[in-house]
């Protein structure tokens, strides 16, 4: 066997870490061999490059110098750990991958699809997950989840504007490739979430 790269995407608030920690445990009760990353970090240099992409000190950061520091990140991570591990047959469980560049910086950050497109698959050597999990939880709902108020401030309304187009931007990446992103209604309970995954994996997979 040469292992299994499955990948959770979603907006900011749609459960992501939630359903990662189950599915790792189910995985790992299966007896798969389970390497479980996030990104941006997952080695000891790319939780380096995160801090500094995270930093609240770092405002004049150029959005081109945040996309190569997330493509940075990710081609240490996928040489140090994602490709020697798939090549041992491992699962790897990774907290988003290339498809958050692409939305966030390429339609979000408007570097544009394009450009983030090269510079990924030059830091990957264009590996691409054999599943990927969209968590779909629309903008509306992310707020209302964060607190039940009806009226957004400003510094919320730009919020809301950007979340609303780092979501418009799955819709188009998963319109473009819909055998490899499954979307999940992130609006059910925990558990429907979990069997929902889990379903779409063995009918592949197991
Ligand atoms: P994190 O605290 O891990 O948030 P989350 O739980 O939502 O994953 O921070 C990661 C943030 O980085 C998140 O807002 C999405 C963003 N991001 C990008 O903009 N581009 C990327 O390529 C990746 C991997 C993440």
């Amino acid at each position: 066997m040469s292992g299994l790269f499955i990948t959770m995407e979603g907006t900011d608030g749609a459960g992501k870490s939630t359903q990662l920690n189950l599915l790792n445990d189910y995985l790992k009760n299966k007896g798969f061999n389970v390497v479980f990353v996030r990104e941006p970090g997952g080695t000891k240099i790319s939780e380096k490059i995160r801090d500094i992409i995270l930093d609240i000190d770092n405002q004049e950061m150029h959005y081109m110098t945040e996309t190569l520091l997330y493509a940075s990140s990710r081609a240490q991570l996928v040489n140090q750990v994602i490709l020697p591990e798939l090549k041992k047959g491992s699962v790897i469980l990774c907290d988003r991958f290339v498809d958050s560049s692409i939305v966030y910086q390429g339609i979000a950050r408007n570097i544009g699809i394009d450009i983030v497109k090269k510079i990924n698959n030059i830091a990957t050597g264009g590996l691409i997950p054999d599943i990927t999990f969209f968590l779909d939880l629309s903008p509306e709902k992310a707020i209302e989840r964060k607190k039940e108020q009806k009226e957004l401030d400003r510094l919320e309304s730009e919020k809301m504007y950007f979340y609303k187009s780092v979501y418009n931007g799955y819709q188009k990446l998963i319109e473009q490739d819909s055998e490899r992103i499954k979307v999940i209604d992130a609006t059910q309970s925990i558990q429907k979430i979990h069997q929902n995954i889990i379903d779409n994996l063995e009918k592949m997979f197991f």
